[in-house]
């Protein structure tokens, strides 16, 4: 996992993740979630839920925030760090599908999860996905 990340650049991803939430288009669900993720290039990407009336179609920040990291051109994409934000008590955790995602890109990445309130999760993505499936497999 990644410790070299900077208090400071820490600081503006849970900033970036907040900012992001209050973006989040959530009229189903009402639960608004933000993340940034922190790519090799130092650059940072945001990203947050986009619900749809089709409820099955949601789509979480964890990877709008990814895929507007590819689409921005990050070539290739190798995330760092994921923080999560959400106005809750309680920390949220990624869901299975953005953990497979983050794996994707980042098998070492480091995944913080941040809310209103005191606690903070901060653990990597092989925690949060053990022996997970990705691209090495296909190799
Ligand atoms: N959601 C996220 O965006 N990220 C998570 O880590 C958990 C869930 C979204 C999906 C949906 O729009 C709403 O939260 C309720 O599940």
């Amino acid at each position: 996992m990644n410790t070299k990340i900077s208090p400071a650049k820490l600081a503006k991803l849970r900033a970036l993740a907040k900012t992001a939430a209050s973006r989040a288009y959530a009229p189903y669900s009402k639960f608004r979630v933000g993340a940034a993720v922190l790519a090799g290039s130092g650059k940072i990407y945001s990203g947050c839920n986009v619900e749809n009336a089709s409820y099955g179609l949601c789509n979480c920040a964890e990877r709008t925030a990814i895929f507007s990291a590819v689409a921005a051109g990050e070539k290739p994409l190798k995330i760092e760090c994921v923080v999560v934000y959400t106005p809750t008590k309680t920390a949220t955790a990624p869901c299975g599908a953005c953990r497979q995602v983050i794996f994707e890109f980042g098998p070492d990445s480091r995944v913080i999860s941040t809310c209103d309130g005191s606690q903070e999760v901060d653990v990597s993505i092989d925690a949060l996905l053990p022996g997970a499936f990705g691209p090495a497999d296909l190799a």
